[in-house]
């Protein structure tokens, strides 16, 4: 495991209680049958019974789950095994067939065995911990059946650029892509929790969507959807606005309008 892994499994282990009490992940209404998936996830693959679908960086498994109870044969993947523990407890007590397994991203196909899927979904959170968007590409296509879709939701690469707690356009974070990436050594958590992990060093790297695309149409798939949106699942910054009652935020009228989350399919030859 290299630096960057290291220092990322150690933040995600110690995320992975304070979200599972977090008002956030809000376990209580997961529990009592709540769906953690965007509104518009269900209508983008349509009827997912039956089909087997892995979930990458799946964390807590609340979205995983999700598509277990609307019929899909769910794989969680991950490479915090405290975030699987709390999945694996969700499982049983929701008594939803789930299996979850442990293993960097890069190391999928190998520790899966070579199994394939209809459906490899993932995001919300997931590119942000990855260096290298071509390596990840190939790993999603050797997980997929021929025809299979990869369902990529993914908070907007846009947001990646503004670093104040307002939404002004600050630009103050390279949009574009950089091998080196950026590390963070603030106590930050985004769960609304009164709990933060502590104080340690994490490293992430901003996706531009050029190279999200290349990635995915140099290994081979086919892209068939691309959407953006103005709402988001969390709030992001204090100034954004809940819509109505949902878990959804969005930038208050006036305020510049930039997409705050995106959805992609493709699809394996
Ligand atoms: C923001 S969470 C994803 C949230 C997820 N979409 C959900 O359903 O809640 C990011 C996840 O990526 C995982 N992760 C980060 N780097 C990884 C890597 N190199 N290999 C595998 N998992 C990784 C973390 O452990 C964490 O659970």
């Amino acid at each position: 495991m290299t630096n960057y892994q290291a220092l990322n499994r150690a933040w995600w282990d110690q995320a992975a209680g304070i979200h599972a009490t977090s008002p956030l992940y809000d376990l209580e209404a997961f529990i009592a049958g709540e769906n953690s998936l965007r509104p518009f996830e269900a209508d983008d693959l349509g009827d997912v019974s039956g089909l087997d679908m892995v979930h990458l960086q799946c964390h807590i498994g609340t979205d995983t789950l999700s598509w277990a109870r609307l019929g899909a044969c769910v794989t969680g993947y991950d490479f915090s095994e405290k975030s699987l523990k709390v999945a694996r407890n969700l499982a049983s007590r929701l008594a939803l067939d789930a299996s979850f397994v442990t293993g960097d991203l890069y190391d999928a196909s190998n520790i899966l065995r070579g199994r394939t899927f209809d459906i490899v979904y993932t995001g919300i959170g997931a590119l942000t911990w990855l260096p290298d968007m071509s390596r990840w590409a190939e790993v999603v296509a050797s997980l997929l059946k021929p025809g299979g879709r990869l369902y990529l939701v993914e908070f907007h690469p846009l947001l990646n650029i503004i670093k104040s707690d307002t939404v002004a356009l600050d630009a103050s974070w390279p949009y574009f892509h950089h091998d080196e990436g950026m590390a963070f050594t603030d106590a930050y958590d985004y769960s609304g929790s009164d709990q933060v992990p502590s104080e340690m060093t994490t490293m992430e790297w901003s996706h531009d969507l050029g190279s999200i695309f290349t990635a995915i149409l140099k290994a081979g798939l086919v892209i068939e959807q691309f959407r953006e949106y103005g709402e988001i699942s969390y709030q992001r910054w204090p100034g954004l606005e809940q819509v109505g009652a949902s878990k959804r935020w969005r930038i208050p009228q006036g305020q510049p309008q930039i997409p705050l989350e995106f959805s992609l399919i493709a699809r394996k030859k």
